[in-house]
């Protein structure tokens, strides 16, 4: 029910977007009539159109860190401040071009098949004593660890250790969460010593399980809603892997579960023709960019045998996600195995509405 009243209501703004029944027109009116605007109320500029959002992804001057704020002042100090200061996700510049190749080569070092083998072996283990949030919390997560070889007897541990430092490093969180936060960055930081890596790589093999968690996550619960929702779609899915990837990326770009990103100026500069102050923030609305006429034909639609399929749902640029093909796998055989397995039904519960974040848009069920 609150879910129908929202639908009737647009959203009050493009964060609130994030988590409302219906955004999609919204992003359109957007995107036509002011693909670029300053958002008094959020105190943030918004880009919505797929030429202004690609053109910010690529703009130098702006960095994905307030430039007084390079690490969260409630980090600062703290274990968990540490690891975040050195996370590519989190910085730019000489220190994020030094590091990001070795990010790349270490998420591309696993074929589709050791993705799809870990995926479904954690399927295999979690379910069915978890519920739907559980899984979808847990599955993309624990398929990163498997991939890092973390042994079987810390899986669970490491898994809840990612979790905690997630929570305590997003805006907002409180002192018992920042300090819970740095007790799993000095266990994870441990971990990485143990295996003989470096602290960058250490704090890099922390960075691939944590990026892996929400966005995964709400790939995979679009995905499950989405084969619920379109039985015809999901029977020709269920045909090879190929068309399971072919569906899940359609369900990426059609849903964007990470619907928008932040970026901030490091020095004035002019975007679509627009005076951006020093300092100013940034909405980047990847999702409304992946519904954009400019970006692909009917965009609309959804449709997994889409030709020549383009999507922002995996930024671009120079943070561009090094993990999309492992996320797309570990999503696509997830969905295979449980099917196979007979579990698919049994498996998800009813939607009933969205995790409250501002960024991420991750289906919450009834069980
Ligand atoms: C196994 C799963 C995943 C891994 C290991 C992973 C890893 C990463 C890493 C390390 C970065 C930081 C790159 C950088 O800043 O240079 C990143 C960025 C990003 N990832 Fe992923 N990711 C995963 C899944 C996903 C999924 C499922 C989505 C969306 C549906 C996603 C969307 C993004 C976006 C939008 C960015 C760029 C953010 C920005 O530029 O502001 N990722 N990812």
């Amino acid at each position: 029910m609150a879910m129908f009243e929202a639908a009737i209501k647009p959203p009050a703004d493009p964060v609130a977007a994030v988590t409302h029944a219906d955004p999609w027109p919204y992003y359109r009116q957007l995107r036509e009539t002011q693909p670029l605007y300053f958002d008094v109320r959020l105190q943030l500029w918004v880009a919505s159109s797929q030429a202004v959002i690609s053109e910010a992804l690529h703009h130098p001057s702006l960095n994905v860190r307030p430039p007084d704020e390079p690490v969260p002042a409630a980090l600062q100090g703290t274990a968990a401040g540490e690891v975040f200061a050195r996370l590519v996700r989190m910085t730019d510049g000489a220190f994020h071009a030094a590091h990001k190749p070795a990010v790349v080569r270490a998420a591309g070092r696993w074929s589709l098949a050791d993705v799809a083998r870990a995926s479904e072996m954690a399927a295999a283990d979690l379910q069915p004593p978890m519920g739907t949030n559980a899984l979808i919390s847990n599955l993309p997560v624990q398929v990163m660890a498997r991939l890092l070889l973390v042994s079987e007897s810390v899986l669970a541990v490491t898994c809840d250790l990612v979790q905690q430092f997630v929570q305590g490093i997003a805006p907002g969180a409180s002192e018992a969460a920042v300090a819970l936060a740095s007790q799993a960055a000095e266990a994870l930081m441990a971990q990485g010593s143990a295996e003989g890596l470096n602290a960058v790589q250490a704090v890099n093999r922390i960075a691939l399980m944590q990026q892996s968690l929400d966005a995964t996550a709400g790939l995979l619960g679009h995905t499950v809603l989405m084969l619920a929702q379109h039985p015809q779609l999901a029977a020709t899915a269920r045909c090879s892997p190929q068309a399971m990837r072919e569906f899940v990326a359609e369900v990426e770009r059609h849903q964007a579960p990470i619907q928008n990103s932040r970026r901030f100026a490091v020095r004035a500069l002019r975007l679509a023709g627009q005076p951006v102050e020093q300092g100013q923030g940034m909405l980047l609305v990847l999702a409304s960019g992946n519904r954009d006429e400019a970006l692909n034909p009917q965009p609309d639609h959804f449709d997994p045998q889409r030709a020549n399929r383009r999507s922002l749902g995996f930024g671009a640029g120079s943070h561009a996600c090094p993990g999309a093909a492992i996320a797309i796998e570990t999503v696509a055989a997830c969905a295979r195995s449980t099917w196979a397995g007979g579990r698919f039904y049994s498996c998800i519960g009813r939607q009933t509405g969205f995790r409250p974040l501002g960024n991420a848009r991750i289906p919450v069920f009834e069980k």
